[in-house]
């Protein structure tokens, strides 16, 4: 192995240029080249290649977004597409590609791997959606941006006395949802992993106002549905004054916190030392504490499924 690229993929997450600057110093460290990638797949086709020195990553720690730019490519998606891919990473002497991104990213990686390259996937995702890792890229930022953002809801929640519905996005998956309703102390939860009864949430704000609470703060993952359409039928159903706010794309940006850029330091390392063992097909994954790398098929063959044990514990604790 002389020379590793490194892409962007997908939709971004807080973290993903710290995983990048590890990518690049941890290949230099090994006397690799490394080619940048820009605009995920989409670059992968027509060749927007960049040389990563080791300044190239200077700076980048501390920033959200990617340096590398990222997108969803649909060309890649086709054979021909995916030949143009493979030409252009052989003519430029290309040995092996690490993906930063989600799951779809990580199918590209694999089917780079079935026309005989190496490919290795990092988790960069703010959902936490991907099978086999305990935590992905930009999660935790995303959860940190959240309950950033309902503090400020609560104080004007409280001084109007009002129930607040927040929608928060996941796609899918509940983990954001989760992780900020128990750190947030919300009334309810709604993920789509859990069934809910509006009869349940409106008995618990019930419950609330009976032994004084002055607001109520309730968290709908995206995956739900519409937290416009939860928010109508709450007020349909108690007649209180409610309000939404739809979070969106500010959970996807801001600079990482401590844990994404540790995280994504030590995945970005674990990426290139899979590379080194001349193992492809594979994603890194933190399990129990441990960066490993497991095989995608291994981890496309496992469901994702968010702790319900913080839901169950945030459900007694916002009684
Ligand atoms: O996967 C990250 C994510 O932010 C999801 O939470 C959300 O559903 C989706 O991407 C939004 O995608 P886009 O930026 O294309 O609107």
């Amino acid at each position: 192995m002389k020379r590793i690229a490194v892409l962007t993929s997908g939709g971004d997450a807080p973290g993903m240029n710290a995983a990048i600057r590890a990518v690049v110093r941890k290949g230099h460290h090994h006397g690799l080249d490394v080619i940048g990638v820009r605009r995920g797949y989409t670059g992968l086709i027509q060749g927007d290649f960049v040389t990563m020195d080791l300044g190239s990553v200077g700076d980048i720690i501390h920033r959200g977004g990617t340096v590398l730019y990222s997108a969803r490519s649909e060309e890649f998606k086709t054979p021909e597409g995916r030949e143009k891919a493979v030409a252009n990473l052989k003519e430029y002497g290309i040995d092996g590609l690490v993906v930063i991104g989600g799951d779809g990213s990580f199918r590209g990686a694999q089917l780079l791997s079935d026309h005989g390259f190496k490919a290795v996937g990092v988790p960069g995702t703010i959902d936490n959606d991907i099978p086999g890792t305990d935590f992905t890229i930009g999660f935790d930022t995303a959860v940190n941006t959240v309950i950033e953002n309902i503090d400020r809801i609560r104080d004007t929640a409280t001084s109007h006395e009002r129930t607040y519905i927040v929608e928060v996005m996941g796609r899918d998956a509940g983990d954001i949802a989760l992780w900020a309703g128990l750190a947030d102390g919300a009334e309810s939860i709604l993920i789509p992993e859990a069934s809910y009864e509006l009869d349940d949430i409106v008995d618990r704000l019930a419950r609330g106002s009976r032994r004084g609470k002055k607001h109520s703060i309730i968290i709908v993952a995206e995956g739900v549905g519409s937290g416009v359409e939860i928010g109508r039928q709450i007020k349909e159903k108690t007649g209180s004054e409610t309000r939404v706010t739809v979070l969106g794309h500010i959970q996807r940006g801001g600079s990482p916190t401590a844990f994404d850029r540790v995280l994504a330091s030590r995945m970005g390392a674990k990426a290139v030392d899979i590379l080194l063992e001349e193992k492809s097909d594979q994603m890194v994954a933190i399990r129990n504490n441990e960066i490993t790398g497991i095989d995608f098929d291994q981890a496309f063959s496992m469901k994702h499924q968010p702790d319900m044990s913080i839901y169950d514990l945030a459900g007694i604790l916002a009684i």
